[in-house]
């Protein structure tokens, strides 16, 4: 991500356009993303018990498979999911394309690597600390974590910061019912996340030329984390998170940077200082806090004011203009009314 300018971008990388063509499938959703007070305050049906596999109303994705490592309660968990408000009409990348065109840096730096490299890491057991400024902090396996949340489906575009887009129907909750289940102190004012640490099972921590300072954080807003549309993804196209994409928790925040969208969550801290943050750490000119998808501001090495969409071939590049906050700016703008996003980039 640092090093590359998307006109460095390998053809190799870049999927034929027969291959994505046959694939291609368009989605035919519902109203497009509800944005009213009613729609962002909406949730998914009541909640089926764990391991039940309800696949009714949920959008069976071709080719979309679980992951073996996956354990079966989640499975089911994610089975049960019901389509939720927020979906966009744009065609859905491909599930070959969505699992094998990935940033993981922690399983190497080229889009091939996490899928080849990360089914090393174990995902089952799994748990997550919920630490700082809550009146119920502690360590819980992720089926407790879980457990009381309906998950739904949401059809979300994101925008990596290299200029590239994808449309993923993402399985998830708001990050927003998790926190208000643990009770942040009214000193709470940024949420902190971090990825796991191991590099026994993650070659990228181990590696001599490793780039960037692991453990991976990431951060919010504590406003930020608390809007609807902020999602702790579990899930993709109907199955299990891959490894590759995040097993078995990511975040998921639409209207930001990829790299914002932190994978495989260790820890979740409140705290009252703005937390740092890897790649705003590594290279704070080039990768702000904020981070919020903007076609105003270029990246020092490129513009932002267009992008590559997902599936794109040298022949039919398929660019498309890039939209304020990534197109959420209806839901998402007053959270930084009077703010120079020029300067809070
Ligand atoms: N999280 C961790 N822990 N490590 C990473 O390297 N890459 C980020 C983000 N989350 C990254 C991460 C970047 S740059 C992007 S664009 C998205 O993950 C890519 O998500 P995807 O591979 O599921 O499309």
């Amino acid at each position: 991500m640092l090093i590359r300018k998307p006109s460095d971008i390998a053809s190799s990388e870049i999927t034929p356009e027969a291959v994505y063509r046959s694939r291609r499938q368009f989605l035919h959703a519902t109203a497009g993303l509800a944005l009213g007070t009613a729609a962002l305050s909406s949730s998914a049906a009541s909640s089926p018990a764990v391991g039940e596999a309800v696949t009714e109303g949920l959008t069976s994705w071709p080719g979309a498979s679980a992951p073996p490592g996956a354990a079966p309660w989640l499975r089911g968990q994610v089975a049960a999911a019901a389509p939720g408000a927020f979906r966009t009409e744009e065609a859905v990348a491909p599930w070959e394309i969505a699992t094998r065109y990935n940033n993981f840096y922690e399983f190497g730096m080229d889009k091939g690597d996490p899928a080849e490299h990360a089914q090393e890491m174990t995902v089952d057991p799994w748990s997550v600390e919920i630490a700082g400024e809550v009146q119920t902090a502690g360590t819980f396996a992720l089926e407790d974590i879980l457990k009381p949340h309906d998950l739904e489906e949401r059809i979300y575009r994101l925008r990596c910061v290299e200029a590239w887009s994808m449309v993923i129907p993402w399985v998830g909750f708001p990050l927003r019912d998790l926190l208000e289940r643990f009770r942040p102190t009214a000193d709470a004012r940024y949420v902190e996340f971090t990825t796991l640490h191991r590099p026994e099972e993650m070659r990228g921590q181990r590696s001599f030329f490793a780039t960037l300072d692991y453990p991976y954080v990431e951060g919010l807003r504590l406003d930020e984390a608390m809007h609807p549309l902020t999602l702790l993804a579990v899930g993709m196209y109907g199955q299990v998170l891959p490894n590759q994409n995040g097993a078995p928790l990511r975040l998921v925040v639409p209207w930001k940077y990829g790299f914002k969208s932190i994978k495989s969550i260790v820890r979740i801290r409140l705290t009252r200082r703005r937390p740092r943050t890897t790649w705003n750490e590594l290279a704070p000119r080039e990768y702000g806090f904020y981070a919020n998808v903007n076609p105003e501001v270029s990246h020092p090495r490129w513009s932002q004011a267009t992008e590559r969409r997902l599936p794109s071939s040298l022949f039919s590049p398929n660019r498309r203009d890039t939209l304020m906050f990534n197109g959420y700016a209806e839901a998402v703008a007053p959270l930084y009314s009077g703010m120079d996003l020029a300067r809070n980039y």
